[in-house]
Protein backbone atom coordinates (compact mmCIF):
# COMPACT_ATOMS: atom_id res chain seq x y z
CA UNK A 1 0.00 0.00 0.00
CA UNK A 2 1.33 3.12 -1.04
CA UNK A 3 2.08 5.66 2.35
CA UNK A 4 1.56 8.78 0.67
CA UNK A 5 -1.96 8.85 -0.82
CA UNK A 6 -2.55 9.37 -4.45
CA UNK A 7 -6.41 9.65 -5.15
CA UNK A 8 -6.15 12.37 -7.00
CA UNK A 9 -9.42 13.63 -8.83
CA UNK A 10 -9.83 12.82 -12.13
CA UNK A 11 -12.39 14.71 -14.91
CA UNK A 12 -13.53 12.67 -17.78
CA UNK A 13 -13.68 14.90 -20.75
CA UNK A 14 -16.31 13.95 -23.66
CA UNK A 15 -14.77 11.56 -26.11
CA UNK A 16 -14.09 13.02 -29.50
CA UNK A 17 -13.99 11.06 -32.50
CA UNK A 18 -11.85 11.76 -35.47
CA UNK A 19 -8.13 10.24 -37.37
CA UNK A 20 -5.88 11.86 -35.87
CA UNK A 21 -2.86 13.30 -38.40
CA UNK A 22 -0.01 13.82 -37.07
CA UNK A 23 0.92 16.38 -39.62
CA UNK A 24 -1.83 18.78 -39.54
CA UNK A 25 -1.05 19.32 -35.87
CA UNK A 26 1.41 20.86 -34.02
CA UNK A 27 3.19 18.24 -31.62
CA UNK A 28 1.18 20.05 -28.79
CA UNK A 29 -2.58 19.62 -30.43
CA UNK A 30 -1.40 16.17 -31.49
CA UNK A 31 -0.90 15.20 -27.35
CA UNK A 32 -4.29 17.17 -26.47
CA UNK A 33 -6.18 15.48 -28.81
CA UNK A 34 -4.53 12.10 -27.65
CA UNK A 35 -5.34 12.73 -24.29
CA UNK A 36 -9.07 14.10 -24.95
CA UNK A 37 -9.50 10.62 -26.44
CA UNK A 38 -8.15 8.96 -23.10
CA UNK A 39 -10.06 11.49 -21.29
CA UNK A 40 -7.09 12.36 -19.16
CA UNK A 41 -6.68 15.35 -17.91
CA UNK A 42 -2.84 16.11 -16.01
CA UNK A 43 -2.59 15.09 -12.43
CA UNK A 44 0.38 15.10 -10.15
CA UNK A 45 3.16 12.45 -11.71
CA UNK A 46 4.84 12.29 -8.38
CA UNK A 47 4.32 10.75 -4.56
CA UNK A 48 5.23 13.12 -2.58
CA UNK A 49 5.51 14.26 1.01
CA UNK A 50 3.12 16.78 2.22
CA UNK A 51 0.93 16.20 -1.27
CA UNK A 52 -2.29 18.80 -0.84
CA UNK A 53 -4.52 16.32 -2.53
CA UNK A 54 -6.47 15.84 0.54
CA UNK A 55 -6.56 19.68 1.01
CA UNK A 56 -7.87 20.68 -2.26
CA UNK A 57 -11.43 21.13 -1.29
CA UNK A 58 -10.40 23.06 1.66
CA UNK A 59 -8.52 25.26 -0.25
CA UNK A 60 -10.52 26.05 -3.29
CA UNK A 61 -13.09 27.73 -0.16
CA UNK A 62 -10.61 30.31 -0.03
CA UNK A 63 -10.70 31.17 -3.73
CA UNK A 64 -10.53 34.93 -3.99
CA UNK A 65 -13.41 36.21 -5.95
CA UNK A 66 -11.41 37.33 -8.81
CA UNK A 67 -10.15 34.15 -10.11
CA UNK A 68 -13.39 33.10 -11.89
CA UNK A 69 -13.90 36.77 -12.83
CA UNK A 70 -10.75 38.38 -14.15
CA UNK A 71 -7.57 36.96 -15.85
CA UNK A 72 -5.17 36.22 -13.44
CA UNK A 73 -1.63 34.41 -12.50
CA UNK A 74 -1.19 31.91 -10.23
CA UNK A 75 1.99 31.24 -8.26
CA UNK A 76 2.97 28.59 -6.10
CA UNK A 77 6.52 28.97 -4.73
CA UNK A 78 6.35 25.78 -2.67
CA UNK A 79 5.29 23.53 -6.13
CA UNK A 80 6.41 19.81 -4.94
CA UNK A 81 4.10 17.92 -6.66
CA UNK A 82 1.73 20.28 -7.51
CA UNK A 83 -1.43 19.01 -6.26
CA UNK A 84 -2.87 22.38 -6.41
CA UNK A 85 -1.41 23.47 -9.44
CA UNK A 86 -2.75 20.79 -11.22
CA UNK A 87 -6.47 21.51 -9.83
CA UNK A 88 -6.14 24.83 -10.24
CA UNK A 89 -5.12 24.05 -14.26
CA UNK A 90 -7.77 22.25 -14.75
CA UNK A 91 -10.89 23.97 -13.19
CA UNK A 92 -10.45 27.75 -13.16
CA UNK A 93 -10.25 28.69 -17.13
CA UNK A 94 -9.46 32.11 -16.22
CA UNK A 95 -6.04 31.19 -15.05
CA UNK A 96 -3.95 32.50 -17.96
CA UNK A 97 -0.34 31.80 -16.31
CA UNK A 98 0.84 29.95 -13.71
CA UNK A 99 4.56 30.65 -12.17
CA UNK A 100 5.70 27.63 -10.05
CA UNK A 101 8.90 27.46 -7.89
CA UNK A 102 10.74 24.72 -5.81
CA UNK A 103 14.41 24.84 -4.20
CA UNK A 104 14.76 20.87 -5.37
CA UNK A 105 16.73 20.91 -8.70
CA UNK A 106 16.22 17.23 -9.46
CA UNK A 107 12.24 17.94 -9.19
CA UNK A 108 12.01 21.69 -11.23
CA UNK A 109 14.39 19.80 -13.95
CA UNK A 110 11.42 17.28 -14.02
CA UNK A 111 9.03 19.55 -14.88
CA UNK A 112 11.05 21.21 -17.49
CA UNK A 113 11.48 17.87 -19.74
CA UNK A 114 7.94 16.61 -19.13
CA UNK A 115 7.15 20.04 -20.05
CA UNK A 116 9.51 20.12 -23.14
CA UNK A 117 10.81 16.63 -24.26
CA UNK A 118 7.66 14.40 -23.45
CA UNK A 119 8.09 12.05 -25.93
CA UNK A 120 12.21 11.29 -25.11
CA UNK A 121 11.34 10.99 -21.41
CA UNK A 122 8.48 8.16 -22.29
CA UNK A 123 10.54 6.41 -24.33
CA UNK A 124 13.29 6.09 -21.47
CA UNK A 125 10.39 5.44 -18.55
CA UNK A 126 9.16 2.29 -20.58
CA UNK A 127 12.89 0.87 -21.19
CA UNK A 128 13.15 1.29 -17.59
CA UNK A 129 9.37 -0.04 -17.05
CA UNK A 130 10.58 -3.15 -18.61
CA UNK A 131 13.28 -4.27 -17.49
CA UNK A 132 12.21 -3.76 -13.84
CA UNK A 133 9.27 -5.50 -14.48
CA UNK A 134 11.67 -7.82 -15.70
CA UNK A 135 13.59 -8.68 -12.89
CA UNK A 136 10.71 -8.33 -9.98
CA UNK A 137 10.38 -11.47 -9.01
CA UNK A 138 14.01 -11.55 -8.46
CA UNK A 139 14.55 -9.85 -5.11
CA UNK A 140 18.66 -9.62 -5.12
CA UNK A 141 18.19 -8.70 -9.16
CA UNK A 142 15.48 -6.35 -8.58
CA UNK A 143 17.26 -4.53 -5.85
CA UNK A 144 20.82 -4.68 -7.79
CA UNK A 145 18.68 -2.75 -10.53
CA UNK A 146 17.38 -0.05 -8.22
CA UNK A 147 20.56 0.19 -6.18
CA UNK A 148 22.77 1.07 -9.66
CA UNK A 149 20.12 3.73 -11.61
CA UNK A 150 19.94 5.01 -7.55
CA UNK A 151 23.92 5.58 -8.33
CA UNK A 152 23.43 6.47 -12.17
CA UNK A 153 20.79 9.20 -10.64
CA UNK A 154 23.51 10.26 -7.81
CA UNK A 155 26.25 10.75 -10.97
CA UNK A 156 24.10 13.47 -12.10
CA UNK A 157 24.58 12.59 -15.57
CA UNK A 158 24.34 15.48 -17.78
CA UNK A 159 21.82 14.41 -20.05
CA UNK A 160 18.75 16.23 -18.18
CA UNK A 161 15.70 14.11 -19.82
CA UNK A 162 17.61 10.92 -18.91
CA UNK A 163 18.25 12.16 -15.13
CA UNK A 164 14.29 13.43 -15.18
CA UNK A 165 13.77 9.76 -16.36
CA UNK A 166 15.36 8.31 -12.92
CA UNK A 167 13.96 10.79 -10.87
CA UNK A 168 10.36 9.93 -11.56
CA UNK A 169 11.68 5.88 -11.35
CA UNK A 170 13.29 6.25 -8.10
CA UNK A 171 9.81 8.22 -6.57
CA UNK A 172 8.09 4.95 -8.23
CA UNK A 173 10.22 2.37 -6.13
CA UNK A 174 11.99 3.72 -3.77
CA UNK A 175 10.76 3.50 -0.14
CA UNK A 176 7.25 5.25 0.47
CA UNK A 177 8.18 7.38 -2.70
CA UNK A 178 10.30 9.85 -0.26
CA UNK A 179 12.94 12.21 -1.43
CA UNK A 180 15.55 12.77 1.01
CA UNK A 181 19.27 13.25 0.37
CA UNK A 182 22.80 13.81 2.64
CA UNK A 183 24.60 16.87 2.76
CA UNK A 184 26.15 15.86 -0.25
CA UNK A 185 22.85 16.04 -2.30
CA UNK A 186 22.85 12.21 -3.06
CA UNK A 187 19.69 10.34 -2.86
CA UNK A 188 19.64 7.88 -0.35
CA UNK A 189 16.13 6.74 0.41
CA UNK A 190 15.99 2.58 -0.32
CA UNK A 191 14.25 0.32 -2.28
CA UNK A 192 10.60 0.36 -1.24
CA UNK A 193 8.10 -3.22 -1.49
CA UNK A 194 6.02 -1.80 -4.27
CA UNK A 195 4.17 -5.06 -6.57
CA UNK A 196 4.44 -3.60 -9.98
CA UNK A 197 4.35 0.19 -9.54
CA UNK A 198 3.67 2.33 -12.50
CA UNK A 199 6.83 3.40 -13.65
CA UNK A 200 5.59 4.79 -16.68
CA UNK A 201 2.11 6.65 -16.96
CA UNK A 202 2.21 7.62 -20.88
CA UNK A 203 -1.29 9.47 -20.66
CA UNK A 204 -0.52 11.19 -17.65
CA UNK A 205 2.65 12.99 -18.88
CA UNK A 206 1.80 14.11 -22.21
CA UNK A 207 -1.15 15.76 -20.35
CA UNK A 208 0.61 17.16 -17.91
CA UNK A 209 3.24 18.50 -20.60
CA UNK A 210 0.24 20.05 -22.17
CA UNK A 211 -0.75 21.65 -18.72
CA UNK A 212 2.83 23.10 -18.57
CA UNK A 213 2.54 25.06 -21.55
CA UNK A 214 1.24 27.76 -19.68
CA UNK A 215 3.40 27.34 -16.93
CA UNK A 216 6.55 29.35 -16.16
CA UNK A 217 8.85 27.18 -14.52
CA UNK A 218 11.74 28.35 -11.64
CA UNK A 219 13.82 26.75 -9.31
CA UNK A 220 15.10 29.05 -6.47
CA UNK A 221 14.08 30.01 -3.05
CA UNK A 222 10.70 31.12 -2.68
CA UNK A 223 11.02 34.85 -2.46
CA UNK A 224 12.68 34.83 -6.38
CA UNK A 225 8.88 34.20 -6.77
CA UNK A 226 7.87 38.26 -5.96
CA UNK A 227 9.16 39.46 -9.40
CA UNK A 228 6.03 37.35 -11.15
CA UNK A 229 3.27 39.18 -9.27
CA UNK A 230 0.93 41.45 -11.17
CA UNK A 231 -1.92 43.13 -10.33
CA UNK A 232 -4.60 40.23 -11.02
CA UNK A 233 -2.52 37.11 -8.93
CA UNK A 234 -3.11 34.38 -6.26
CA UNK A 235 -0.23 32.85 -4.23
CA UNK A 236 -0.45 29.65 -3.25
CA UNK A 237 2.25 28.23 -0.14
CA UNK A 238 2.37 25.06 1.06
CA UNK A 239 6.28 25.47 3.14
CA UNK A 240 7.84 22.09 4.18
CA UNK A 241 5.85 21.72 7.42
CA UNK A 242 7.29 22.51 10.90
CA UNK A 243 7.16 19.26 12.56
CA UNK A 244 4.59 18.31 15.22
CA UNK A 245 7.29 16.59 17.53
CA UNK A 246 10.74 15.52 17.06
CA UNK A 247 9.99 12.22 15.03
CA UNK A 248 6.43 12.43 13.59
CA UNK A 249 7.32 14.62 10.22
CA UNK A 250 8.63 14.82 7.49
CA UNK A 251 10.17 17.64 6.08
CA UNK A 252 13.74 17.74 4.61
CA UNK A 253 13.05 17.73 0.65
CA UNK A 254 16.81 19.02 0.12
CA UNK A 255 20.04 19.56 1.47
CA UNK A 256 18.95 23.04 3.25
CA UNK A 257 16.74 23.17 6.12
CA UNK A 258 13.54 24.52 6.40
CA UNK A 259 13.91 25.30 10.25
CA UNK A 260 11.86 28.12 12.65
CA UNK A 261 13.93 30.96 11.50
CA UNK A 262 12.59 29.85 7.66
CA UNK A 263 9.14 30.13 8.60
CA UNK A 264 9.27 33.97 10.03
CA UNK A 265 10.94 34.84 6.89
CA UNK A 266 8.15 33.37 5.19
CA UNK A 267 5.79 35.26 7.33
CA UNK A 268 7.74 38.27 6.43
CA UNK A 269 7.49 37.77 3.08
CA UNK A 270 3.83 37.32 3.36
CA UNK A 271 3.48 40.77 5.15
CA UNK A 272 5.32 42.07 2.38
CA UNK A 273 2.47 40.84 -0.18
CA UNK A 274 0.23 41.94 1.86
CA UNK A 275 1.21 45.46 1.82
CA UNK A 276 2.04 45.36 -2.01
CA UNK A 277 -2.09 44.19 -1.84
CA UNK A 278 -1.40 40.72 -3.08
CA UNK A 279 -3.47 38.09 -2.13
CA UNK A 280 -2.13 34.54 -0.63
CA UNK A 281 -3.20 31.36 0.87
CA UNK A 282 -0.98 29.29 2.47
CA UNK A 283 -1.01 25.89 4.51
CA UNK A 284 0.98 24.39 7.40
CA UNK A 285 0.74 21.84 10.27
CA UNK A 286 -1.20 22.90 13.14
CA UNK A 287 1.32 22.51 15.59
CA UNK A 288 -1.44 22.92 18.54
CA UNK A 289 -2.87 20.13 18.10
CA UNK A 290 -0.40 18.09 19.35
CA UNK A 291 0.48 20.35 22.18
CA UNK A 292 -2.04 23.20 23.17
CA UNK A 293 0.28 25.54 24.34
CA UNK A 294 2.23 26.00 21.09
CA UNK A 295 1.06 28.88 19.90
CA UNK A 296 4.32 29.33 17.15
CA UNK A 297 1.57 30.14 14.36
CA UNK A 298 -1.25 31.39 16.16
CA UNK A 299 1.34 34.17 17.19
CA UNK A 300 3.18 34.23 13.63
CA UNK A 301 0.01 34.98 11.96
CA UNK A 302 -2.03 36.85 13.87
CA UNK A 303 -2.67 39.77 11.73
CA UNK A 304 -4.68 37.44 9.56
CA UNK A 305 -6.81 34.82 9.09
CA UNK A 306 -6.51 31.47 10.61
CA UNK A 307 -8.71 28.36 9.53
CA UNK A 308 -8.19 24.97 11.47
CA UNK A 309 -8.95 22.02 8.46
CA UNK A 310 -8.75 18.41 8.57
CA UNK A 311 -6.43 16.44 6.21
CA UNK A 312 -5.71 12.79 5.97
CA UNK A 313 -1.48 12.57 6.24
CA UNK A 314 0.03 9.84 5.54
CA UNK A 315 4.22 10.12 5.82
CA UNK A 316 4.85 9.36 9.60
CA UNK A 317 7.75 7.15 10.75
CA UNK A 318 4.96 5.44 12.79
CA UNK A 319 2.53 3.87 10.78
CA UNK A 320 -0.26 4.34 13.77
CA UNK A 321 0.22 8.08 13.54
CA UNK A 322 -0.57 8.22 9.96
CA UNK A 323 -4.00 9.75 10.21
CA UNK A 324 -6.44 12.35 10.46
CA UNK A 325 -4.60 15.30 11.21
CA UNK A 326 -5.69 19.45 11.94
CA UNK A 327 -3.97 21.37 9.03
CA UNK A 328 -3.76 25.17 9.24
CA UNK A 329 -4.87 26.84 6.24
CA UNK A 330 -3.77 31.35 6.59
CA UNK A 331 -4.91 34.22 4.37
CA UNK A 332 -4.38 37.39 4.16
CA UNK A 333 -8.25 38.01 2.52
CA UNK A 334 -10.19 39.23 4.72
CA UNK A 335 -13.28 37.21 6.01
CA UNK A 336 -16.06 36.11 3.85
CA UNK A 337 -14.82 38.24 0.93
CA UNK A 338 -13.69 34.72 -0.43
CA UNK A 339 -15.53 32.63 -2.78
CA UNK A 340 -17.86 30.16 -0.57
CA UNK A 341 -18.05 26.76 -2.67
CA UNK A 342 -17.03 25.76 -6.08
C1 LIG B 1 5.18 20.54 1.60
S1 LIG B 1 6.15 20.44 0.14
C2 LIG B 1 5.02 21.02 -1.06
C3 LIG B 1 4.04 19.96 -1.40
C4 LIG B 1 3.10 20.34 -2.54
N1 LIG B 1 2.11 21.28 -2.12
C5 LIG B 1 2.42 19.12 -3.11
O1 LIG B 1 1.19 19.09 -3.30
O2 LIG B 1 3.13 18.15 -3.39
C6 LIG B 1 7.30 21.74 0.33
C7 LIG B 1 8.24 21.99 -0.85
O3 LIG B 1 9.02 23.16 -0.57
C8 LIG B 1 10.31 23.01 -1.17
N2 LIG B 1 11.23 23.98 -0.51
C9 LIG B 1 11.91 23.86 0.65
N3 LIG B 1 12.58 25.00 0.94
C10 LIG B 1 12.30 25.88 -0.05
C11 LIG B 1 12.65 27.26 -0.32
N4 LIG B 1 13.45 27.95 0.52
N5 LIG B 1 12.19 27.86 -1.43
C12 LIG B 1 11.38 27.16 -2.29
N6 LIG B 1 11.01 25.86 -2.10
C13 LIG B 1 11.44 25.23 -0.98
C14 LIG B 1 10.62 21.54 -0.97
O4 LIG B 1 11.56 21.09 -1.91
C15 LIG B 1 9.23 20.89 -1.14
O5 LIG B 1 9.03 20.42 -2.46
Amino acid sequence: MFAIELDYELIHLPMRQSNINKNKYSKFAYYKQKNYMNNILAKPFLKWAGGKTQLIKEISKLLPDFVYKENFTYIEPFVGSGAVLFWMLNRIPKLKKAVINDINQDLINTYKIIASRPKELIEILETLEIEYYKVETDSTAKKAYYYEKRNLFNSRQEDKCLHAALFIFLNRTCFNGLYRVNKKNEFNVPIGNYKRPTICDKNNILAVSMALQKVEIICGDFEETLKFANHYCLFYFDPPYKPLSETSSFNSYSKEEFDDAEQIRLRNFCKKLDTLGYTWILSNSDVKSENEKDMFFDELYADFNILRVNARRSINANPNKRGLLNELLITNQIKNTYVKAI
